[in-house]
């Protein structure tokens, strides 16, 4: 029998020690200046756990046995989606959504009376977030991330009052809701006010002051802050909850989900196009920000087919208003050198806000823009600044030119490794020749390595890296991996180093640990290949079982009339430049050397094709050829890959089997010549079910 003074001083005890925590986790994770050990600060948890364990009725939602799991380095548990959460793909004008409507109906293989009806709404201006309801009741809630894994932020989401804790009507036994998270005009320039008044730096814009206020440690502060959210599409769901995006809308209002308004039931691109005026129109009369107008697809078992490319579903698109506009001077030009030894002129501007945000650099693009712009030092520009777009100069005002402004000379060297820079044939960027004694790119590379698409390192950002190799500490990749015991001989190890904690280096030391495992598409993305990006990788990867193999056949691709050389070629979207890119970096022996020690440091977990791999035709390399008509080129292939088969350029003797549409030529004759399988569009699509 607990007695009610024992109960009082667990109470109060529990307060001191939730006090205590949110201290030390204030101290470690915002300020990254701990007091205390971490030893000392697990002891405080646990006993805060035990305390909770004997006295149940003491844990409320905020307390931190609740608010931070296990602990990723950022303070947030990590949590993979159990559906990625994607972005949009933008459109900019009229034209755009033609195109959009065209690629559709041509996806689809609609006849051109079809009606496409889209379903369009407002493009709020918020952080995207992922609810998960069980049996109808809350019980996660996640930030996008990088759309695989986001971090989960749960005890915050709980405060916001247009989330629903529990659902109304009969929905599913699982839906996950995905929406944006947002703060309303006069809230965000109320909370500024409090700001100012704290004392305390104000928020740009309302999509980083409700950003911010989502990642709080303590939802205490969250709870404070006026926070909405609009539910405006599915991931996980158990059963079907409409048939139409716009039922999407319905059903979400139905379980008590705030719909954004006005949105509009559309017919035709012009009927789009109309909302999009209107909206323009009503814009600086809505309660909250938004950068644009979404168009949706509104039938859902087209959604399906027409599916997603790399980040973007192929059935959406963001209709985004013009950018805003600001003058300025540019007071100078500086050369960046990226990865690939690409110069890039970046103008530095006199400071200036546009559209609330401060603009100190625009991208120049490259040489010929300046040349035809004529950008010269000292001009007066008008930029502009379009989403999380680089700010751009849009227009040099030369009435404003002070006579004897001097043209500006693209560098023909190097500003950091002084190589000669050069412009290759056909090319629009000028390139450092330095290649691998150039320390810019070397940096660069390092950057990309550990970037998020990448091996994505927490804690282990630009600055770092930058720092480590001037230091001299990390000079190749399987330093990084090396890091922990390079740092232990170092004189002054990096603890005792200004900026540096024990808590923070231990924070970096197992935020790298947790990398040691990698799957091969990132491995080989990270590697910063000329010209292969994430969906590249992800072909390579998915083509040669490991590294081993990929490494024994770009040795054997150097010679171009071999079969390795035509493998690479016959992989869907790799051309020559491409393929001469890779087998280039594959040939050279400093890349040899720091794949053999990465080899050593790190395993390398096979690609796993994601769908349905024990599909008829996984595993299957197979050609289209002709022309289809139950379904266009793109969704055939597209299916094809989702059942986990290979879809090639080439018939070749690894070719299972040849898909023919009407018309076909060349290929047809080579399948039969070798005696590869040859199959109709309704065999191939009887095959696959
Ligand atoms: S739909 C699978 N609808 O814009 C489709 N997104 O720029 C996912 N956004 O990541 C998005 N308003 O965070 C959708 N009405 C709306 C939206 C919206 C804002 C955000 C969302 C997305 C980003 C892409």
């Amino acid at each position: 029998m607990v007695t009610l003074f024992e109960q009082a001083e667990a109470r109060e005890r529990h307060a001191a020690l939730v006090k205590a925590i949110r201290h030390h986790d204030a101290l470690y994770y915002q300020e990254d200046t701990p007091e205390i050990s971490d030893a000392a600060y697990d002891r405080l948890r646990q006993d805060l756990e035990a305390l909770e364990k004997a006295y149940p009725e003491l844990v409320t939602a905020d307390s931190p046995t609740q608010t931070v799991g296990a602990q990723g380095s950022s303070g947030f548990k990590k949590v993979r989606h159990a559906v990625p959460m994607l972005s949009l793909s933008n459109a900019f004008d009229d034209q755009d959504i033609h195109d959009f409507s065209e690629r559709i109906a041509k996806f689809l293989s609609l006849a051109s009376s079809t009606i496409i009806e889209m379903a369009a709404e407002p493009k709020i201006d918020g952080l995207s977030c992922s609810l998960r309801y069980e049996g109808g009741q809350l019980v996660l809630a996640t930030t996008r991330g990088d759309g695989a894994e986001g971090e989960d932020i749960t005890h915050n989401v709980r405060t916001i009052s247009d989330v629903p804790q529990i659902l109304q009507g009969t929905p599913p036994a699982v839906l996950e809701v995905r929406g944006e998270v947002y703060m309303r005009r006069d809230e965000f320039r109320a909370l500024n006010e409090r700001q100012e008044q704290a004392g305390k730096p104000p928020f740009a814009n309302p999509r980083n002051a409700a950003a911010g206020s989502v990642r709080q440690l303590d939802s205490k502060i969250t709870a404070e802050r006026p926070l909405h959210f609009f539910g405006y599409a599915l991931g996980e769901v158990s059963e079907e909850i409409a048939t139409t995006q716009w039922g999407i809308r319905k059903a979400l209002s139905s379980y008590g989900f705030v719909e954004a308004e006005p949105a509009r039931l559309c017919a035709s691109v012009d009927e789009v196009l109309q909302y999009y005026r209107d909206i323009e129109a009503a814009r600086a009369s809505l309660s909250y920000e938004i950068d644009g107008v979404v168009y949706k697809i509104n039938r859902l078992d087209w959604q399906e087919r027409l599916g997603f490319v790399s980040r973007a579903p192929r059935w959406a698109i963001a209709h985004k208003f013009p950018a805003e506009k600001a003058i300025t001077v540019i007071n100078g030009i500086d050369i960046q050198v990226g990865r690939t030894g690409a110069l890039t002129p970046v103008a530095r501007l006199e400071p200036i806000a546009v559209g609330g945000v401060v603009v100190s650099n625009a991208t120049l693009h490259n040489a010929d823009e300046i040349e035809r712009k004529d950008i010269r030092v000292g001009d007066h520009v008008v930029i502009q600044r379009a989403g999380d777009v680089i700010p751009q100069v849009v227009e040099v005002l030369l009435d404003k030119r002070k006579a004897n402004t001097p043209r500006y000379i693209f560098p023909d060297h190097c500003p950091v490794c002084g190589s000669q820079a050069v412009r290759e044939d056909g090319e629009v960027v000028v390139r450092c020749t330095g290649g691998l004694i150039c320390d810019a790119q070397a940096v660069e590379r390092l950057k990309h390595f550990v970037s998020r698409l990448a091996f994505d390192i927490e804690g282990l950002g630009d600055k770092i890296i930058q720092e480590f190799w001037t230091e001299k500490i990390v000079r190749m990749p399987g330093d990084i991996f090396r890091l922990a015991d390079l740092n232990a001989g170092l004189e002054k190890p990096l603890q005792q180093r200004e900026g540096w904690g024990e808590k923070s280096v231990e924070k970096l030391f197992r935020a790298i640990e947790a990398r040691r495992t990698i799957g091969f598409e990132r491995f080989i993305y990270a590697l910063g290949i000329r010209q292969v990006g994430e969906a590249t990788a992800k072909k390579l990867a998915s083509s040669y079982k490991d590294l081993d193999e990929l490494r024994r056949a770009m040795a054997l691709a150097c010679d171009h009339e071999g079969d390795a050389w035509q493998d690479l070629l016959n992989i869907e979207d790799i051309g020559p430049s491409v393929a001469e890119d890779i087998v280039s970096f594959f040939h050279e022996p400093h890349n040899q050397t720091i794949l053999d020690d990465l080899q050593r440091l790190l395993t390398i977990t096979p690609y796993s094709i994601p769908q349905d791999s024990d599909s008829a035709v996984a595993g299957k390399t197979v050609v289209f050829t002709g022309t289809l008509s139950l379904m266009g080129r793109n969704e055939a292939k597209t299916r094809a890959e989702q059942l986990g088969a290979k879809v090639a350029s080439a018939v070749s003797q690894k070719t299972d089997y040849v898909i023919a549409g009407v018309d076909a030529g060349s290929k047809l004759t080579k399948a039969r010549e070798l005696g590869v399988k040859v199959l109709s569009e309704e065999e191939w699509l009887a095959l696959i079910g």
